[in-house]
């Protein structure tokens, strides 16, 4: 299968055809003033802004789209919607046991938020200051995020699965005063202890960091008691009753920020990837809407966690902005059985679905019965996101979920751009298997050579962006100058994505994974350089070296090479506790699949270990090393083919 066309049923009734996009494209790039003035209206503004766009990639790196406009983000997601809908359900909530779900209208959605921000304010929270958040998928999860947009604070979600060390690291980052929990989480009938990780971190917040928060929200969401400073904790059950239901939404410039989201990149600690308000929700809010063909009265289910940029994208601010009903679930792809997405398609006849590739691997693998033990009959459009589809879950995706009757579109993008970048659109583009297909309005993708010379036509290399979109992150948070170095400075004038690429004779793009030293676990995004420093933080180990390897169902795996210290002999306990201590410094998220100790690493003469030849080996992949001869010691090699784990 190498194409499959536009359905006429759906090009029909498409907000873009393929004309429409050929025309818009040029136009968005021939004149991005008039293309966006035009777009900025999708939005409410308190204030239209005059200026659109000014952007550079070269010196100082500024970017700044609709800079003298005024808006909200939380007014733009709820009060403009009302009153015409203000009875249309907003978001849909299915738990965790198939037996729980909710829904809140958008009228519902309105006191909800107002009073989650008048509770943030009565603890003091101000313009400006960071709250973190570390919640499970639970309807408050997005009240407190749109609270805090609300009344102009600047939130930080941070993963439930990530350890209280990743959340003290993260605290002191942005220097947050203000947490926002649950007591407990629930995943595939597991429980999450979210309050205790927090209390832990804040443990390590004061012993590493000397610092501690001024108030912690609690959201009581099981039955369980947790512990409670009575001056720090606050119960959110208890009193939100008791505030007041309505709240201002605070004028925002457009480029003040809206959140900060950590990801990791290919050396040192996690990134606070800032984003702007203005830009982001046009992008959100275009993209939604153009990707998805979403029309007013469709069910749009993203699977995502909010703790990722996806979530935050496509769960939230984009579907909100279009006044949508969006779906939150809390659960997991296989749990009580893997027919679970499917009965939960059914039971609030989703139009739109939008996961991973790993989840569609891991539920091909269970074969197309439990598929087809449900009906699907609403489903119009599937989508695809988070790293590179391969062909064969693509075409089950295509065949069995989505009984070659909806289109998928397969989104390219990342943390970083804010919203997709590279995408079919429904009604516009011919798909083909395992490719993102074509860069959306005001998207400018190139692929240079490793000296940066854009290279044309038909061929592979590194993939950049050329010109800046409104969407695009505008610094990491406290520390311009490594934003810079990271996307600017590989290719001067250029935003270098990390990501390798293919484009083939009819333009379409084809991501080929990243060539950095970050590794795509699960659709989770890690440097092997946090994994590599969590190891050598043991007290039993000397050096490090990680890297990833094709895993079926994860799409990569994590592998690591150790050297202990002198006088330890590895024995099966310390590979236990190597994993618990990876598990405890980072997260479950990143436990490596395979340890293999070995006594020393591959060098080059200068001591730089050879990544290459250990990326190899992990593959099993070890008959063609290449060229060898810088090795300080050639023999390191032979041992540690020997004694290879990944066969
Ligand atoms: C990868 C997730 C291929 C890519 C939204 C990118 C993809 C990284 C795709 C960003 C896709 C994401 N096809 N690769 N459709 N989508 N990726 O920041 O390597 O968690 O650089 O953002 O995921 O991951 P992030």
């Amino acid at each position: 299968m190498d194409r499959i066309t536009v359905s006429a049923t759906i090009r029909d009734t498409a907000h873009v055809t393929a004309e429409d996009y050929r025309r818009l494209y040029e136009e968005s790039l021939n004149d991005p003033e008039e293309f966006w003035a035009h777009q900025k209206e999708r939005i409410h503004w308190f204030t239209s802004p005059q200026k659109i766009k000014n952007t550079s990639f070269s010196g100082d790196v500024s970017i700044k789209w609709f800079e003298d406009g005024i808006l909200n983000a939380s007014y733009n997601c709820i009060d403009r919607h009302l009153p015409e809908k203000e009875n249309q359900i907003a978001l849909i909530w299915e738990g965790d046991d198939p037996a729980d779900d909710a829904s809140v209208t958008y009228g519902d959605l309105l006191l909800h938020v107002s009073r989650m921000a008048n509770l943030l304010k009565s603890i003091g929270v101000k313009k400006g200051d960071r709250v973190t958040l570390y919640m499970p998928m639970i309807l408050e999860a997005s009240y407190a995020m749109l609270a805090c947009a609300r009344i102009g604070a600047i939130h930080s979600v941070i993963f439930g699965g990530f350890s209280p060390e990743a959340i003290a690291g993260r605290l002191d980052d942005c220097q947050s005063d203000f947490i926002i929990t649950a007591n407990e989480g629930v995943r595939g009938g597991k429980v999450v202890p979210l309050k205790a990780n927090v209390d832990r971190a804040l443990d390590i917040l004061e012993e590493s960091y000397g610092k501690s928060v001024k108030k912690v929200v609690v959201v009581y969401h099981t039955e369980t008691e947790t512990a409670c400073d009575p001056d720090r904790d606050v119960n959110y059950n208890a009193v939100i009753g008791t505030l007041e239901d309505t709240c201002p939404a605070e004028p925002m410039n457009a480029e003040d920020p809206l959140f900060i989201l950590y990801t990791s990149g290919s050396t040192g600690k996690p990134k606070g990837v800032l984003h702007t308000t203005g830009g982001y929700m046009v992008w959100a809010s275009m993209t939604h809407e153009y990707v998805f063909d979403y029309k007013p009265g469709e069910i749009y289910w993203c699977t995502a966690d909010v703790g990722w940029i996806t979530g935050h994208s496509y769960i939230l601010y984009g579907p909100l902005a279009n006044g949508a009903t969006s779906l939150m679930f809390e659960g997991v792809p296989n749990y009580p059985s893997s027919s679970r997405f499917w009965q939960v398609v059914d039971k609030h006849k989703v139009n739109i679905f939008y996961t991973a590739p790993t989840a569609i691997r891991a539920l091909m693998r269970e074969g197309d019965g439990p598929v087809k033990a449900t009906d699907r009959s609403s489903l119009r459009i599937l989508g695809s996101v988070g790293e590179p589809i391969n062909p064969e879950a693509w075409s089950w995706y295509h065949r069995v979920v989505g009984e070659e009757r909806c289109p998928i579109v397969d989104t390219w993008w990342q943390t970083e751009t804010g919203g997709i970048l590279i995408s079919p659109l429904p009604g516009a583009t011919d798909l083909k298997p395992g490719s993102a297909t074509k860069p959306l309005f005001g998207v400018q993708p190139a692929l240079v050579d490793a000296e940066g010379h854009f290279l044309e036509g038909a061929t592979e290399g590194n993939l950049v962006m050329v010109d800046s979109w409104p969407g695009q992150m505008r610094t990491i948070y406290g520390d311009h100058e490594r934003f810079k170095q990271t996307y600017f400075s590989t290719y001067e004038g250029l935003y270098f994505t990390g990501d390798g690429c293919r484009r083939d004779e009819e333009g379409y793009y084809w991501i080929t994974g990243r060539v950095d030293d970050v590794i795509n676990v699960s659709g989770h995004r890690m440097g092997t350089a946090e994994v590599e420093s969590a190891l050598v933080a043991h007290e039993q180990v000397s050096e490090a070296a990680v890297v990833g390897y094709p895993h079926d169902i994860k799409g990569q795996g994590i592998y690591a090479y150790v050297t202990c210290v002198e006088g330890c002999t590895p024995d099966e306990a310390l590979l236990k506790q190597l994993i618990q201590w990876v598990r405890s410094e980072i997260g479950p998220i990143a436990s490596p699949d395979f340890i293999q100790f070995t006594p020393a690493l591959p060098k080059t003469r200068s001591g730089k270990i050879m990544r290459r030849i250990l990326r190899k080996i992990a593959e099993n992949e070890y008959k063609n090393l290449g060229d060898t001869s810088t090795l300080a010691d050639p023999a390191v090699v032979d041992s540690l083919i020997d004694n290879r784990l990944n066969r």
